[in-house]
């Protein structure tokens, strides 16, 4: 024999959902919603904002794809690399320690550096390719940057500038 209470339960889960259950689960929902989005905004506000790799290192190519007396330039960081003849690498800065402007490689050198300058187009300063001033209005010579090799990979640090000897890797 069925018991009244227990049709009278069954009968209320099949009613439609009334309007203060309704107003119950959207108010749970809400929250939720917003609970989830305030956890969303915290992790990010407590995540780190830094790059864990500096991005002043970079890899320039490997020891084969620099021949010797040859210069390989690396437009994103403005850096040249050179490979003297004795199969030596450095690396120099490309911004101009006038103004900043960006110097460019001229092959051609001028008269009593036939072996190739770095000139700045914007008020025409000129070095040597190792960096020295030949020509202001530029005081100063340009950066030098260490270079490592690992793996038979070369590496230039813009962070880390070093004296004219100090810039010399030997391979
Ligand atoms: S910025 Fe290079 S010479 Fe002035």
């Amino acid at each position: 024999m069925d018991n009244p209470s227990d049709k009278k339960d069954k009968n209320s889960n099949d009613k439609p959902m009334d309007r203060r259950r309704f107003f119950v689960v959207a108010g749970n929902s809400a929250v939720g919603l917003v609970g989830a989005g305030c956890l969303g905004v915290t992790y990010d506000f407590l995540s780190p904002k830094v790059l864990l790799e500096s991005p002043s290192r970079f890899r320039i190519g490997t020891v084969e794809t620099i021949q010797p007396n040859s210069m390989a330039y690396d437009a994103e960081h403005r850096v040249f690399v050179f490979r003297d003849t004795q199969g030596y690498f450095y690396a120099i800065s490309a911004n101009c320690t006038h103004l900043g402007c960006t110097a460019n490689w001229k092959a051609e050198g001028v008269p009593g550096h036939e072996e190739g300058v770095i000139a700045c187009p914007c008020h025409g300063s000129i070095f040597s390719k190792k960096g020295d001033v030949i020509q202001g209005p530029a005081q100063r010579a340009l950066d030098r940057f260490r270079m490592h090799l690992e793996d038979n990979k070369l590496f230039v640090d813009t962070d880390e500038t070093v004296s004219e000897e100090e810039m010399i890797l030997k391979v």
